[in-house]
């Protein structure tokens, strides 16, 4: 029987190589920057499994070029680039990366957090660059964490796992919005459940981890900006188009907010040009959540299993339109 086909449009970690080799003939993109969507059509096209990563859009065209194609597994958690009513249109099941990238991601939520309420990058690019000229009673004052208010906006996995480190690490009151209750923040953290413009009223700082859907999507523009505290500090770990970036920088260079630490943008890369980057309180990761050794070794391993799983025919592990299975 010919081993079937799959197309991995980036270099993976290499447990994911290996696994997936032992069953399939590997066609790996090379480089470093995605393929076009020509040219990611023309790999997949009588392909039997696609490892997509988040900048590859997957969309109608291509599975429209791939007739072929039975398993779609994102080496990600976040499925955004994935269009799954059209995957769930041809039956073709998708997989995503859940669970392994939690602590990884909840880390640099607090250390963004950190860096921003503390003026972590500002003061470091000052003593670089010659501005640290002595000690100064009223230099680089940020603010403190201890008993403040954290809003967390989707209290799923990685929002409770952010607002864990800072209820038990800083003794923080714990607010949330979620579409339902959850019941261990409440009980475990003490969190309470409220909407978003109350939240934001009450929050020091505000850690968004929603998924992004058309719901949520430019959900921070200028009124949610305008209803924070002076004093609050932002943080995005969850994905860029969540936010108006305009509006972000507008309330960020009159003092409307505090500070903001983000690792997503809209695009991304960010150009080394935008006014995000000039501003002295906004610090900015490249999207690095995720990027610790063994977690993108765990992610690989996940994004390996859901891809075998489907080019054989069974249900994957982690499937994020299950109802392709029917029932
Ligand atoms: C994800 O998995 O969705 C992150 O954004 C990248 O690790």
């Amino acid at each position: 029987m010919p081993r079937p086909r799959v197309f991995v449009a980036r270099q993976l970690p290499q447990i994911a190589l290996d696994l997936l080799a032992a069953e399939c003939d590997l066609d790996v993109w090379p480089d470093r920057l995605p393929p076009s969507a020509e040219e990611l059509r023309k790999r997949v096209a009588g392909c039997t499994g696609l490892i997509s990563i988040l900048t590859d859009k997957v969309d109608a065209a291509l599975l429209d070029a791939a007739p072929t194609l039975k398993v779609v597994s994102n080496f990600a958690v976040g499925v955004n680039n994935v269009d799954l009513a059209a995957c769930t249109a041809r039956k073709i099941p998708v997989g995503n990366t859940p669970g392994v990238l939690t602590d990884a991601t909840a880390d640099i939520a607090v250390t963004l957090l950190l860096a921003a309420a503390r003026r972590l990058g500002e003061s470091s690019t000052d003593a670089k660059e010659g501005r640290w000229i002595t000690w100064e009673p009223t230099g680089w004052l940020g603010c403190d964490l201890v008993g403040r208010t954290v809003g967390i906006v989707g209290m799923g996995r990685i929002g409770f796992a952010t607002a864990r480190r800072l209820h038990h690490g800083w003794g923080m009151k714990v607010l949330y919005t979620a579409r339902t209750p959850k019941p261990e923040a409440e009980e475990q953290l003490k969190a309470e459940r409220l909407e978003l413009n109350e939240l934001l009223d009450r929050s020091d700082f505000v850690s968004v981890h929603a998924d992004l859907n058309p719901s949520t999507k430019g959900m921070f523009g200028a009124e949610q900006f305008a209803r924070m505290k002076r004093t609050a500090v932002f943080v995005n770990t969850a994905r860029g188009p969540h936010v108006d970036q305009s509006a972000l920088a507008q309330a960020l260079r009159t003092g409307q907010i505090f500070a903001a630490g983000l690792d997503v943008t809209d695009p991304e890369p960010l150009p080394p040009t935008h006014e995000l980057f000039g501003l002295p309180n906004c610090v900015i990761a490249p999207h690095i959540a995720s990027a610790t050794t063994d977690t993108r070794n765990a992610m690989a391993r996940l994004c390996a299993g859901n891809l075998l799983a489907g080019v054989r025919g069974e249900r994957l592990p982690h499937c994020v339109n299950s109802e392709v299975y029917g029932g």
